[in-house]
C-alpha cells in the first residue's frame, strides 16, 4: 500500500476540526491517496466542501462524498458507510468520527472488509467489544488506533518520559478538568450525548484518564462518577456536569471533573488541565499542565461570528491551527495532526513491511508490528487501552446508582461491579 485510500465514517464536528484537514495535510505530502468521507445524510459533508477555510489552505483538493451532494441533503442513509467500506481494495485505512455508541459496528464492518482503523476515542462503551475488535484486527493483521491526541501533545510524550524515568517517584494524587464551552449543548450532541448514552466524564473525561495512564502505566481500578442532570435546548436530558474519583492501582486517587458548561463569552475554546502530586522516597513532587491556556493572550478588534468565539481570546497553538508558511494554502499544525499522522503512518509501516511476503508470511509480519505498537504503548491500541472502556464501564454503572463506587476487576474476564 503505497498511498493508502482512507474512507471516514462520520462528518461532524470532529472531521471537520481535525480529521479531514490532517488527512488533507497528509494527502499534499503524498502520504495517502483518495478521501472519502461518508456520514448519516449530505447535508454535513456539504458544509465540509463549502467550508471557506479548507478551500484556503487546501486549494484543488477535495473529497468523495457519500451520499453525494446531488440530492436531498437531509435524506437518511443509516446503512450507507457498509456499501462505501465494502468496496474500497482491502487493507487501506478507515477512520470511524461517527456518535460514541457507533464505533463498534463502525469498526467491526471495516475490520470484516479488512481495512486498518484509525478510530476517534473512545473505542468503544464495552470492554468486550474492545477485545472483539482486538481478537478480530490481530487474526487478520490489521492496524487499529484510538486518536487519543492529548498523548501526542509534546508535554505529554516530556512527562511521560521523566516520569518513566523516575523523576517523579510516584502519582499519589490528582486532579483533572476538562470543561467544553455552554455553545455544545445547541450542536448534534443533545441528539447522541444523552443520558442514556453518555455524560461528561465518558465524553471527556476520558482524555486524561488516558493521560495519567499513558505517563505513569498504572491501571485506574475503581470509579465514582456523580452527575448532574440538565436539559439540552432540544428538552433532552443529559449528564452534562460530572464529577468523577478515578483509584488507581498503586492506591493513588485522582479527581476529574468534565461539563458542557464553561462560559461562552470566557476566553480559550475550553479550560482544562492535569495537576498530579506525587511522591519520592523523602520529598513531595509536582506535575502541572495548563492545557488551555499556552500563554497567548489576543484581544481582536471585532469578534468573528462562529460560535465561542469572543474578543478576548487565548488560542492555543498545540492542538490544531493553520499557518502560512508560503507557497499554495495553509499547513495544519499542532497535536492533532500529528496524532492523525501517527496513527496512519503506523498502518502504512505495518503494509510496507509485508509487502511482497507470500501471504502467510505477510500475515505474520503485520501481527508482529502490531505486537510492537502493543507493547510501545504510544499509540492507544485495543490490547493496551481497553482499561478506558473498563473506566466508561464503570463509570456508567457509577452514574445510575448516584455516585456509588464501581470497581473494575482486571484477569481474564475483566468486569465491573458496585461494589457491595
Ligand atoms: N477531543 C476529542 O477527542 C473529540 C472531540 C470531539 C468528538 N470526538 C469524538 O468524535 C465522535 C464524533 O463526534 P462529533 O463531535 O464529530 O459528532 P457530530 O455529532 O458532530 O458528528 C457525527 C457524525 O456522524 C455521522 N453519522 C451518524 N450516524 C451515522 C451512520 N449511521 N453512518 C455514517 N455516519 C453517521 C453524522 O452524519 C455526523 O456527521 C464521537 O465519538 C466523539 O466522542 C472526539
Amino acid at each position: 500500500m503505497s498511498k493508502p485510500v482512507v474512507t471516514v465514517v462520520g462528518g461532524g464536528m470532529i472531521t471537520n476540526d481535525q480529521i479531514l484537514p490532517a488527512l488533507y495535510q497528509m494527502q499534499r505530502l503524498g502520504l495517502i491517496g483518495e478521501i472519502q468521507i461518508t456520514a448519516l445524510n449530505a447535508r454535513p459533508l456539504k458544509a465540509l466542501a463549502d467550508s471557506e477555510l479548507f478551500a484556503r489552505a487546501f486549494p484543488g483538493q477535495s473529497f468523495r462524498a457519500f451520499p453525494d451532494l446531488s440530492g436531498d441533503l437531509d435524506k437518511p442513509y443509516p446503512e450507507l458507510f457498509q456499501e462505501v467500506v465494502a468496496k474500497m481494495p482491502p487493507r487501506n485505512v478507515v477512520v470511524a468520527a461517527v456518535p460514541d455508541q457507533l464505533h463498534f459496528p463502525v469498526i467491526m464492518t471495516a475490520l470484516k472488509h479488512n481495512q486498518h482503523v484509525c478510530s476517534v476515542k473512545p473505542l468503544v462503551l464495552k470492554v468486550e467489544q474492545a477485545h472483539e475488535i482486538e481478537r478480530e484486527a490481530y487474526a487478520r493483521g490489521l492496524v487499529v488506533g484510538v486518536e487519543y491526541h492529548k498523548r501526542f501533545d509534546d508535554r505529554s510524550l516530556l512527562a511521560r518520559r521523566r516520569y518513566r524515568s523516575g523523576a517523579f517517584g510516584e502519582f499519589k494524587l490528582g486532579t483533572a478538568a476538562l470543561l467544553e464551552k455552554w455553545y455544545y449543548r445547541h450542536s448534534n450532541f443533545q441528539n447522541w450525548c444523552t443520558a442514556e448514552n453518555s455524560d461528561a466524564f465518558t465524553y471527556i473525561g476520558c482524555h486524561y484518564v488516558d493521560l495519567v495512564h499513558f505517563i505513569t502505566g498504572l491501571l485506574p481500578v475503581s470509579v465514582s462518577l456523580f452527575g448532574v442532570l440538565d436539559k439540552y435546548p432540544n428538552g433532552k436530558d443529559g449528564y452534562l456536569w460530572t464529577d468523577a474519583r478515578v483509584l488507581w492501582s498503586n492506591g493513588a486517587c485522582l479527581n476529574v471533573q468534565n461539563a458542557l458548561g464553561f462560559p461562552d463569552d470566557a476566553p480559550g475554546s475550553n479550560t482544562q488541565g492535569l495537576t498530579m502530586y506525587c511522591a519520592g522516597e523523602d520529598k513531595g513532587s509536582l506535575i502541572s499542565h495548563s492545557d488551555q491556556y499556552r500563554g497567548l493572550k489576543y484581544s481582536y478588534v471585532r469578534k468573528d461570528d462562529s460560535p465561542g468565539s469572543t474578543i478576548y481570546a487565548e488560542p492555543s497553538t498545540d492542538y490544531l491551527q493553520y499557518i502560512d508558511l508560503g507557497g499554495k494554502g495553509l499547513v495544519p499544525v499542532g497535536y492533532g495532526y500529528r496524532s492523525v499522522e501517527f496513527i496512519v503512518k503506523a498502518a502504512i509501516r505495518a503494509e510496507t513491511e509485508a509487502e511482497g511476503l507470500p501471504e502467510a508470511a505477510a500475515l505474520a509480519k503485520r501481527q508482529q508490528v502490531l505486537k510492537e505498537y502493543d507493547e510501545a504503548g504510544v499509540m492507544a491500541t485495543p490490547a493496551n487501552s481497553s482499561y478506558n472502556e473498563l473506566v466508561i464501564e464503570a463509570g456508567r454503572l457509577s452514574i445510575v446508582n448516584g455516585g456509588r463506587e464501581a470497581v473494575i476487576e482486571y484477569g481474564d474476564r475483566p468486569r465491573v461491579r458496585l461494589r457491595g
